[in-house]
């Protein structure tokens, strides 16, 4: 494991950066020179088709000691928890929680450990999104992953991963994110039982939401996100292995090095982290509720305007001073698919039963909302200004795509709890046709 003064980052979101691990290594005013500095090799990643307009066009420049091309064929590899295929079960429009997600006492990687939860549409129209858990106990070693479906955000509930990209290296911590890019390719290290979470779109990549009349200040600053500064291992090996995840399937080739061997680089299209104790939160100040949305991280765009594939929303600590309101989240039904998480702590809606390490599912058009308990307390609590979420992070992976579940996560996780619907079954026939609104004082 690295120490923490190894971790070095380049602040900014969407920025243009440019680093090297050795003085003069990314070659000036040109991408490919006949010869580049160090004899090193010229390859471009892209994030974007070539001719996509200028303003989202990504792309990097890797000056690397070997190209990515000098490795051995693919050849398929089994594993038994990975699922793209959404359709494959019987539709389920239940309210759905989980408790925490059991980690495996057996050695288990990053990517052993992954476990398809649900999703909705594949990888090879490039329109969807998957859900997943991991839960490991061991680090990657001699092995590398990248995902050539899509991007994943990365939501570690449990351990901290060390993870070494191409770009270099990240450390992210339970209360920060990341992400890493379709192909780029990372090694996830860890120290202990490890569990989080993982949001995959195929569709293209994650933005700041805009912000409207907030303003040009307010929730995720592009200044918190956070990119590896270059760094490279000169490492021969007999046999490293490279994981592609493509088109659901995982392939892996064989190469006689690291492939963590990227001197220098230049562009757009980097893996990033951002720690979510620096979200601004914004929230209603005189009365009502505001939606979820003003909690929005980072948003996946649809084609559809203010439609996302997916969004990443938190629930941080804040005050709520709303007067004569229901100051809970209120009874809904939506047009979008609702996943959420718990990071740590209790989630304000639903004290009991939401545990760090579980999820929710709320599919579209299923109703949800307070359970019984939180909405008799909130209906008569005294409306002082009070600190809500304090020593909690729960967060929700939002689409407006309907998700299939898969095996392991309907059936073969055993975690599915059979009692949720029972939370809402408490409340109670409050109508009463004779009432009078209470005078005013
Ligand atoms: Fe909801």
């Amino acid at each position: 494991m690295a120490k923490t003064e190894d971790y070095k980052y380049l602040s900014g979101f969407g920025s243009e950066f440019a680093t090297e691990a050795l003085p003069g290594a990314l070659p000036e005013g040109q991408n490919t020179p006949q010869v580049c500095p160090y004899g090193l090799y010229a390859e471009q990643l892209s994030g974007t088709a070539f001719t996509a307009p200028r303003e989202t066009n990504k792309r990097t420049w890797f000056y690397r000691i070997r190209p990515s091309v000098t490795h051995r064929p693919f050849a398929p590899i089994k594993h038994a928890f990975l699922e793209s295929d959404f359709r494959k079960r019987h539709p389920n429009p239940n309210q759905l929680r989980w408790k925490p997600f059991d980690i495996p006492k057996e050695e288990t990687d990053f990517v052993a450990g992954l476990r398809t939860v649900c999703g909705a549409g594949d990888p090879l129209s490039r329109n969807g999104c998957a859900i997943y858990v991991y839960v490991c106990n061991a680090s990657m070693g001699n092995s590398a992953i990248y995902n050539s479906d899509g991007d994943f955000l990365i939501v570690p509930q449990q351990g901290t991963l060390e993870i070494t990209t191409e770009f270099g290296r990240m450390r992210v911590a339970p209360n920060e994110i990341c992400v890493v890019q379709q192909g780029m390719k990372f090694s996830v290290g860890v120290s202990g039982p490890s569990r989080g979470y993982i949001l995959e779109v195929y569709n293209g990549h994650f933005v700041l939401p805009n912000l409207g009349p907030i303003g040009a200040n307010g929730l995720a600053s592009p200044r918190d996100f956070l990119t590896p500064v270059a760094w490279y291992e000169d490492r021969d090996v007999s046999e490293y292995r490279t994981i592609s995840k493509y088109q659901g399937h995982l392939f892996e080739s064989i190469q006689d090095h690291s492939p963590f061997d990227v001197v220098a680089w230049h562009g757009n299209y980097v893996p990033y982290k951002y720690d979510l104790k620096h979200f601004m939160v914004i929230n209603a100040t005189a009365f009502d509720h505001a939606d979820p949305s003003i909690f929005t991280v980072l948003t996946c765009p649809s084609t559809k305007p203010g439609t996302a594939i997916a969004d990443f929303v938190i629930f941080p600590p804040r005050w709520a001073v709303q007067e004569h309101t229901f100051r809970p989240p209120y009874y809904h039904r939506n047009c979008m698919s609702e996943f959420m998480g718990l990071i740590f702590g209790n989630y304000e809606a639903k004290e009991e039963g939401f545990m760090p390490g579980g999820a929710s599912l709320h599919s579209m058009m299923t109703p949800h909302g307070p359970d019984a308990q939180c909405f008799e307390t909130a209906s008569t609590v005294e409306l002082t200004p009070v600190r809500v979420a304090d020593g909690t992070q729960s967060f929700m992976f939002e689409t407006c795509l309907g998700l299939g579940l898969t095996d392991w996560g309907e059936e073969k996780c055993c975690k599915v709890d059979a009692d949720y619907y029972k939370c809402w079954q408490g409340l109670k026939k409050n109508f009463d046709p004779n009432w009078k609104p209470t005078p005013k004082a």
